[in-house]
């Protein structure tokens, strides 16, 4: 019965495998997102039937393992119920905290499935044993690294504790030490196995990842996010190789390996060297908001802001993490509605960072059903921004900001914006002058072409349509 169990579910685990690679590649890009997401369920309900399955055939009649069932069946219930309860809570604002705390249980779990493997006989000898305490090591060593390094991201991200960079003397070299150092006792572990080998990787992996992250200041953390979604999937990975858990190794290799490009995507779009991400704590300063004032800004209405729109016959809108508070994507989707039957070409210039996790303004724009051709990446856009007549930037401010294009000095110099500047006219959604998520001033603001539009941006967008159907 039990091999037949086994032979069946190594069968279903290869489906489910295939599946998550089909789910990945439906993902990248709008129209076969859905597609993908269903993907990803019907693998994941496989994999969890299969395993539920195989580990009910191995535990009839026999008591421990009885007993390992019912835990099972009790911490999927548990587990699946305060999921379900947290997702359907949950902000889209309030994602990327929720994501690295996940990522923090991924890596508890490879560090309790590391000192099962090292406390648990496994009869190994020779090379394979040899093999077996360096797989315990690793894997404790990640899962440790990924656990106190996404608990001080969630720290950070839910701000509290402070987002400043921690600066202590000799940061890289402590890294580095800590680095050497695992390198120097995972050898030694393999030689002589000893618990209290285990112990002291254990203790640095989870000092080192609460280093690496503290050091990162807080304009950096959407880079940290990922790099530790990638070191989730590294640690489900050695926790599959001693689990002998071929899927697991198969998913959080997908996982490690998606979440390491996303991050490097992401270093580039920041303008971030993806080595010293990886390193961490490549701790450039946190930038913090500077007083300095660049002149007079002006403000406008939705009276006026509506009159412009309807003259205009080419309007780019750069959405922002202010329209995810205000919610105001289902407004900003009838506005473009409207404009597009007035025969006014509206497109939208999306920021690969925009908002506060990667594809926040793309899922919040296919929710409010905006047509997916519509909405272009900064790339595609940007060379066209100047011959645009408005450009609408709705709670967004970082990502357009000109100082990190034109000020050497700027703590955001060399991110790549979107030159909404050069467009003919600018309105900015806000409520206030305030600065953004890295705390750096905008002269975007005091542009002569640029004009401040004060209030929710949910508020104002709905005021404009109102205008605009009397205009
Ligand atoms: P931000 O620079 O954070 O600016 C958002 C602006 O929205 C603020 O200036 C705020 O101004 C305005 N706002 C807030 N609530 C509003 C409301 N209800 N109505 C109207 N406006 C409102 O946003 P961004 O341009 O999207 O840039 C994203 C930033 O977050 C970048 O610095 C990025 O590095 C960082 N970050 C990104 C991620 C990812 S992966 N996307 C993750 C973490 C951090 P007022 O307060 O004056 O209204």
């Amino acid at each position: 019965m039990t091999a037949v169990a086994g032979a069946a579910a190594g069968a279903a685990y290869i489906v489910a495998a295939l599946l998550f690679i089909l789910s990945l590649a439906g993902l990248s890009k709008h129209e076969t997102s859905r597609r993908g997401v269903t993907y990803g369920i019907v693998g994941m309900a496989i994999a969890l039937i299969a395993t539920v399955w195989v580990t009910a055939a191995g535990a009839w009649g026999d008591g421990p393992a009885m007993f390992g069932l019912v835990l099972l069946v009790a911490a999927v219930l548990v587990g699946g119920a305060i999921g379900l309860w947290r997702a359907r809570i949950v902000e889209m604002t309030g994602m990327p905290e929720l994501i690295a705390l996940l990522h923090s249980f991924v890596g508890l779990a490879a560090v309790l499935v590391g000192w099962n493997g090292a406390l648990y006989d496994t009869g190994l000898e020779g090379a394979l044993a040899d093999i077996h305490h360096a797989e315990v090591f690793i894997g404790v060593f990640i899962g440790g690294v990924t656990f106190t390094g996404s608990i001080v991201a969630f720290l950070k991200l839910s701000a509290r504790i402070s987002s400043r960079p921690l600066m202590l003397p000799g940061k890289n070299a402590l890294n580095v030490g800590a680095l050497v150092a695992f390198l120097a006792l995972t050898v030694w572990y393999v030689i002589t196995p000893e618990l209290w080998l285990l112990v002291a990787v254990t203790a640095l992996a989870l000092a080192l990842g609460w280093h690496l992250v503290a050091s990162i200041g807080g304009g950096d953390m959407p880079v940290v996010v990922s790099m530790l979604n990638s070191y989730s999937g590294w640690a489900a990975a050695a926790a599959g190789f001693l689990l002998n858990n071929d899927l697991l190794i198969v998913t959080g290799a997908l996982v490690g390996s998606s979440g390491a490009y996303l991050s490097y995507i992401m270093c580039k779009a920041m303008n971030r060297s993806f080595l010293s991400v990886i390193a961490g704590g490549f701790g450039i300063e946190a930038p913090r908001a500077s007083d300095e004032e660049h002149g007079e800004h002006r403000e406008i209405d939705a009276e006026a802001a509506a009159d412009l729109l309807a003259g205009a016959s080419r309007v780019v809108i750069t959405p922002g993490y202010g329209m995810a508070v205000a919610q105001a994507q289902h407004g900003v989707a009838d506005l473009v509605q409207k404009l597009r039957e007035r025969g006014v070409d509206v497109r939208f210039g999306i920021h690969p960072v925009a908002g506060r996790l990667p594809g926040h303004m793309n899922v919040l724009l296919a929710e409010a059903k905006v047509p997916y051709d519509i909405v272009l990446e900064m790339d595609e856009i940007n060379d066209d921004l100047s011959s645009v007549d408005v450009v609408l930037v709705i709670g967004a401010n970082d990502t357009v900001n000109p100082a990190a294009a034109e000020d050497p000095t700027s703590p955001i110099a060399g991110m790549p914006v979107l030159r909404v500047w050069e467009a003919g006219n600018v309105i900015v959604f806000k409520r206030s002058m305030a600065s953004g998520y890295a705390g750096v001033q905008n002269p975007l603001f005091y542009r002569e072409n640029a004009q401040m539009l004060f209030g929710d941006a949910k508020e104002k967008v709905d005021e404009i349509l109102f205008q605009l159907s009397r205009v």
